[in-house]
C-alpha cells in the first residue's frame, strides 16, 4: 500500500494509460479522481470501484479553465486535500505544418500543454498548504526526437519535458516534484491515425525491433508501474526528471 491516504487526481482516465495509472494508484491505497471528457470515464470507474477500488469519475475537459475549477473542487469536497496529480490526457492528430490546420494546432497545444498549466495551478496551492505533493506529467519520446507528419503533437510534448523542469524547480522548496514520463509506443488506440498515414499499425509492428530494441510495444500497466514509483516516497529525490520508457526507442 505504497500510496495509503493519498489522494489523486489523474486527466484522460476513461481509457489506456490514464485508465491504468488510476488502477494501480487505487490498488496501493489511493482515492482517485478519474478525470476525462469521454462520458466512458464513468463506466470505467465503476468497473474498478466493482473490484472494490476507491475511484471516482468528474467529465472534465482539461483545456477549459471552467471545467478544470470545478474538478479540483470536486476533488476537494471529496477529500479535503489533492497529494498527487498526473496530467495524462492528450490528443495526437497527424499531419505535418502543411497538413495542420490553424485550429488543430491550437487545439493540440490546449489539450495536451496548457491543460497542464491550469490543472497545476489549481493544484499546487493545496499542495503547498498540506506540506508537498507529487505531479506526473505525461511527455513522450517525442519529447526528445521527432517523427515524420506528427508536428503538432511532438512541438507539444518538447515543452512538457521543460514545463516539468521549470515547474520542478519553482516548487522544489515547497515539497512538491514533477517529473515526466516518456513513454515509448504503448499498446493503446492512440497512434492509429498516425499509423495510418505509413500503412497502418500491422504493418509497422513488423519492424518493431527497429523501433524498440526490446522488441514489442509497451503495456499501459508498464507506464502505470513507473508513475506509481515516481508519485510514491521510493523516489523522494527524483525531481525535474525526464524518465524514458522507451523500450530503447531513443538509445540510437
Ligand atoms: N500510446 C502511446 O504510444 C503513447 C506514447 C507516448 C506518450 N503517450 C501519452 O500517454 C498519454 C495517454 O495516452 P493513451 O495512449 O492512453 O491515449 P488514449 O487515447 O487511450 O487516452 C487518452 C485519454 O485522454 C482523454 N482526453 C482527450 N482529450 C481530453 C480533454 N480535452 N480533457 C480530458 N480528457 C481528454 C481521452 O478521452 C482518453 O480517455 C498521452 O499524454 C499520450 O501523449 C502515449
Amino acid at each position: 500500500m505504497r500510496l495509503k491516504d493519498k489522494k489523486a487526481i489523474v486527466t484522460g482516465a476513461a481509457r489506456g494509460i490514464g485508465f491504468e495509472v488510476a488502477r494501480r494508484f487505487a490498488e496501493e491505497g489511493a482515492a482517485v479522481i478519474m478525470a476525462d471528457i469521454d462520458d466512458n470515464g464513468a463506466e470505467s470507474a465503476q468497473k474498478l470501484r466493482s473490484t472494490g477500488l476507491d475511484v471516482s469519475f468528474c467529465r472534465t475537459d482539461v483545456s477549459s479553465n471552467d471545467s478544470v475549477l470545478n474538478l479540483v473542487e470536486t476533488a476537494v469536497q471529496l477529500f479535503g486535500d489533492v497529494n498527487i496529480l498526473v496530467n495524462n490526457a492528450a490528443i495526437n492528430i497527424p499531419g505535418s505544418i502543411l497538413e495542420l490546420s490553424e485550429e488543430v494546432w491550437d487545439r493540440t497545444y490546449q489539450v495536451n500543454v496548457k491543460s497542464m498549466f491550469l490543472l497545476s495551478r489549481a493544484v499546487v496551492p493545496i499542495m503547498q498548504r498540506s506540506g508537498g505533493g507529487a505531479i506526473v506529467n505525461m511527455g513522450s519520446a517525442n519529447s526528445y526526437v521527432a517523427e515524420p507528419r506528427l508536428t503538432a503533437y511532438v512541438s507539444s510534448k518538447g515543452a512538457i519535458l521543460m514545463l516539468s523542469k521549470a515547474m520542478a524547480l519553482d516548487f522544489a522548496a515547497d515539497g512538491i516534484r514533477v517529473n515526466c514520463i516518456c513513454p515509448g509506443w504503448v499498446d493503446t488506440t492512440f497512434n492509429d491515425s498516425h499509423a495510418d498515414l505509413f500503412g497502418g499499425r500491422d504493418e509497422i509492428l513488423k519492424s518493431i525491433h527497429d523501433i524498440h530494441p526490446i522488441g514489442r510495444t509497451i503495456q499501459p500497466v508498464e507506464i502505470a508501474n513507473t508513475a506509481l514509483f515516481l508519485v510514491s516516497d521510493e523516489a523522494s529525490a527524483i525531481t525535474g526528471a525526464g524518465i524514458l520508457v522507451d523500450g530503447g526507442y531513443t538509445i540510437k
